[in-house]
């Protein structure tokens, strides 16, 4: 594996390799790498010839600077982990090489943008549309790999690659969880051990809601599971919504709309947490 820091320098490997016919699978992370984004690079290595991962913590996307201050960083763990599923080229840019100048761009996601995260974090969503355009356009991928864990922002950059015209295929990857259900999150790391051991209700909630379907309506299981997790002490819910998969917007009766997903948010200690499940 070559790490690199410089755009211009990046620019020049990928170019050997695409005049090679290699194509490029890329996976853009913000490190503290856990096994769900080495699932994401198992597949993206299996699929292309040149494996490039990039690790920015895009201070952009934050929309509390206590959260990007706290945002965990273990560079060599990273490295250990990359090495492990043969990446190629690991992209590790400091915020001057991406942000010489402050990107202003404006993205208008319409409803998708508006609800849960896009409520919840203003400007976030527009941070990170700001720098996967970035990362696409530096790295001109074939194909791009992304947890369906942030299942909002994977609906928000396969909307911004085709208001774009971007040319690059987007590829959804199923939620990896812990063995008892917590859904993996470069966040789990700052749990205490005794939030951690809280954790893994929300799976268990969210199981059990899902396999209510046939008894409750989308209201009635909405208002069930915010009962279930605020009975939680440590948990400080911020949503809990059941949503189309497309726009991600509310779903009154079931046959509304062909698939539907409940979506939640929650803090826990100083952590905030982020799970989905389908439920059509
Ligand atoms: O999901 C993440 O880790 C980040 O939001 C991303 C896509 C790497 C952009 O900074």
């Amino acid at each position: 594996m070559i790490t690199i820091a410089s755009i211009a320098a990046l620019k020049a490997a990928l170019k050997q390799a695409k005049d090679k016919g290699q194509s490029i699978g890329f996976v853009p992370t913000m490190g503290a790498l856990h096994e769900g984004h080495l699932e994401l690079m198992r597949r993206a290595k299996k699929e292309n010839g040149l494996l490039v991962v990039s690790i920015f913590v895009n201070p952009i996307q934050f929309n509390n600077k206590e959260d990007l201050d706290k945002y965990p960083r273990v560079p060599e763990a990273d490295s250990k982990l990359l090495e492990s599923v043969n990446c190629d080229i690991l992209f590790a840019p400091e915020v001057e090489e991406m942000y010489p100048e402050p990107d202003t761009s404006d993205y208008d996601f319409g409803a998708l943008g508006g609800v849960m995260e896009g409520a919840f974090r203003p400007g976030h969503f527009n941070g990170v549309a700001i720098v996967v355009r970035k990362l696409f356009e530096i790295t001109e991928p074939d194909k791009a790999y992304f947890g369906e864990k942030d299942f909002q922002q994977l609906a928000i950059i396969q909307q911004l690659v085709k208001m774009l015209n971007l040319p690059v295929q987007i590829v959804p990857c199923a939620i990896v969880r812990e063995a008892d259900g917590l859904a993996m999150s470069s966040r789990n790391m700052r749990l205490t051990v005794e939030e951690r051991r809280v954790a893994p209700k929300i799976f268990q909630i969210l199981t059990k809601a899902v396999s209510l379907k046939n008894v409750l309506s989308p209201a009635e299981m909405r208002h069930w599971v915010w009962e279930q997790l605020s009975a939680e002490k440590a948990f400080r819910l911020d949503y809990v919504e059941i949503s189309d998969d497309r726009l991600l917007q509310p779903v009154e009766h079931w046959n509304d709309a062909p698939g539907a997903v409940i979506f939640i948010a929650l803090f826990l200690g100083q952590v905030r947490l982020i799970d989905n499940m389908r439920i059509f």
